[in-house]
C-alpha cells in the first residue's frame, strides 16, 4: 500500500506553500482562475508547489499513454458537474494550460494532486473511484491519446508507470 507517499506528498505541499510565501521564484502559475461566482473557496489554500518536488516534475515522456475506458469518462464527467463544477467553470481545466502543464507527466501524480487538494472544501473525500473517473474525463477532454482498452485503476505501479497523452488545439 502507497498511501505513506500520498502523505509525504500532501506534507511537500504545505511546505512548499509555506517556501512559496516568502518567495515567489520556482512558482508554478495555477492552471486557471476563472472560478464560478459563489464558490466556497474558505481560506486560501496553498496548492502552488516546489517544482524540485519530485513527484511532480518527474519527467514520464518514455512511458506508454494512460488507458481508460470512454465510459469510465463518462461517469467522470457527472463527478466533474457534481462536485467540481460547484467552483469550476465547465471546460476551465481543459485546453493549454492544461497540456502545458501535463503533458507527459505521470498519471500518478496527477491523481495525487487531484487527491489531496481537491474538492478544495473536502480535499480526498471523495470515493476512489470517483477520483479515478474525473482524472479520466479530464484526459479525454484534453484530447488524451488513445489506447483505451481499460479503466484507469487505483493501481498505484499502473498509475506510476503510464503517462498523461494530451494536446491542444
Ligand atoms: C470548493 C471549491 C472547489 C471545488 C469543489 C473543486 N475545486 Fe479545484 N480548485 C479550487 C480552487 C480555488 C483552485 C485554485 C484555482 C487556481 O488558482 O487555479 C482549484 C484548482 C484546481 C486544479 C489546479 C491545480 C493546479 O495545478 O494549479 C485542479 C486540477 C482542480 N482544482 C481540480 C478539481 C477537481 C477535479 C475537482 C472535483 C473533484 C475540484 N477541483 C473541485 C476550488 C475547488
Amino acid at each position: 500500500m502507497q498511501f505513506n507517499r500520498l502523505i509525504v506528498l500532501a506534507g511537500a505541499f504545505v511546505a512548499a506553500g509555506c517556501a512559496a510565501a516568502a518567495s515567489t521564484t520556482n512558482v508554478r502559475p495555477p492552471l486557471a482562475a476563472t472560478l464560478t461566482t459563489g464558490a466556497k473557496t474558505g481560506a486560501p489554500v496553498p496548492l502552488r508547489f516546489d517544482p524540485t518536488a519530485k513527484v511532480i516534475i518527474s519527467s514520464a515522456a518514455n512511458l506508454p499513454p494512460a488507458s481508460f475506458l470512454p465510459s469510465q469518462a463518462d461517469r467522470g464527467h457527472q463527478v466533474y458537474e457534481n462536485t467540481c463544477g460547484t467552483c469550476h467553470q465547465p471546460g476551465q481545466l481543459v485546453g493549454q494550460g492544461f497540456v502545458e502543464a501535463w503533458n507527459d507527466r505521470r498519471v500518478y501524480d496527477f491523481y495525487a494532486l487531484v487527491r489531496s487538494t481537491m474538492p478544495l472544501d473536502n480535499p480526498g473525500g471523495m470515493k476512489e473511484q470517483e477520483y479515478l473517473d474525473v482524472v479520466a474525463y479530464l484526459l479525454q477532454a484534453n484530447h488524451h491519446t488513445p489506447p483505451s482498452r481499460d479503466s484507469l485503476k487505483a493501481d498505484t505501479a499502473s498509475l506510476r508507470s503510464t503517462k498523461i497523452s494530451v494536446r491542444f488545439p
